[in-house]
């Protein structure tokens, strides 16, 4: 059985791959584009595991002549063609539950971060520790108790953040249009039929939804537009949703407040796009006001062996057992075409 990771994030050996699944040959390579492998590679392949930054397009699924799966190692599967996948018998699962608390615990931390004032005060302070000895400067600080913070996206992670922003005192409010108004899981909170009439209350706006065609470019300048002035955005969900131009020209005319995004348009970013750039060399109406993170919401190393651990034993699951876990093309195969055995 072999298994390929075609742009694997880990310095060392597949050693908790192995753990997960010791039958396994695994193939690594560090590609960022798929024709850096060699098409002998993809063809050997029984499984592929792959991480967010390699796109499985309808060209590189044609090269997966003897897979029968592909994990992506992580929640998000926008970097994968679902349906030509499932043309060529591919079954793809993701891996939803490994980091769940870690995003949900990022996001609230930005926005605690930011109406706490830490980016003034690091800054301040490391500048000039007697004069930057000041707390009145912090652009976003307000009490959190009665502002309302707004999900767009009520799944696993929107619902482990709102549980937490609640606990902070928020009142929480949600826009999930695919999501049942008695689902049980979602009663509890203020829901929004609207996205746009969500955004003229609150005071935090937390992306929780997947990159669709239908999101992306979501929180564009006229969603931005809509925003309470001197509001909070905050993105963990992923780049493309928020057009990243609109929301630096939002904040410099003194509309939205602030932003914090761990995800952007393009990963890593390069150094010369306007938002970075203002990033790195603040203008005085930016200041306190971003926060960025590396793509790193979902991280900490007992998530990252969770990531790793269950995306080996996806694939031997199936291959092994023909037990599905986590599928995310189910429904693009013909009835019966693959087992109905799904476990989670
Ligand atoms: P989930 O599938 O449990 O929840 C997504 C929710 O978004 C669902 O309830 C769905 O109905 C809703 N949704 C879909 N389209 C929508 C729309 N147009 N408007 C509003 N809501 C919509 O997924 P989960 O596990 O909560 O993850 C959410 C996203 O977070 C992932 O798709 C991924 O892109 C991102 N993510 C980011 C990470 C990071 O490190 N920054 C790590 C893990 C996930």
């Amino acid at each position: 059985m072999r298994v390929l990771i075609p742009d694997a994030q880990f310095p060392s050996g597949p050693d908790i791959e192995l753990a997960a699944l010791p039958e396994a040959e695994f193939m690594i390579h560090r590609a960022k584009d798929p024709l850096q492998i060699p098409d002998g590679v993809w063809a050997k392949a029984d499984a592929v595991l792959v991480n967010h930054e390699m796109t499985i397009d309808r060209a590189v699924a044609a090269k997966l002549v003897r897979a029968r799966m592909v994990v992506r190692f992580g929640a998000g599967f926008d970097n994968i063609d679902l349906a030509a996948c499932a043309e060529r018998g591919i079954a793809v699962s993701n891996v939803p539950d490994y980091g769940t608390e870690e995003v949900a615990n990022h996001a609230i931390a930005c926005t605690l971060a930011l109406r706490r004032g830490l980016p003034t005060y690091t800054e301040m302070l490391a500048l000039d520790p007697v004069g930057g000895w000041r707390w009145e400067v912090a652009p976003l600080v307000k009490r959190l108790t009665g502002q309302t913070f707004a999900i767009v996206g009520l799944g696993r992670i929107g619902r482990a953040a709102a549980a937490r922003a609640r606990a902070f005192g928020f009142n929480v409010a949600y826009y999930d249009p695919y999501l049942r108004a008695d689902d049980p899981r979602a009663v509890a909170y203020l829901r929004f039929e609207d996205l746009y009439a969500m955004l003229g209350e609150a005071d935090i706006v937390s992306l929780h939804c997947p990159l669709t065609r239908e999101t992306h470019g979501l929180m564009g300048e006229g969603a931005l537009a809509r925003m309470k002035k001197g509001a909070i955005l905050v993105n963990t969900a992923r780049g493309p949703i928020v057009d990243t131009g609109a929301l630096l020209k939002s904040i410099e005319q003194g509309h939205v407040g602030g932003a914090a995004l761990d995800v952007l348009p393009k990963e890593p970013p390069d150094p010369d796009d306007p938002l970075v750039a203002a990033y790195r060399v603040p203008p005085s109406w930016l200041a306190g006001r971003l926060i960025l993170s590396p793509h790193a919401a979902f991280y900490s190393p007992e998530s990252w062996y969770d990531l790793r651990f269950k995306a080996a034993e996806t694939a031997g699951l199936f291959l092994k057992e023909n037990r599905l876990r986590n599928c995310v093309n189910y429904h693009l195969f013909q009835a019966g075409a693959l087992p109905d055995n799904e476990i989670t």
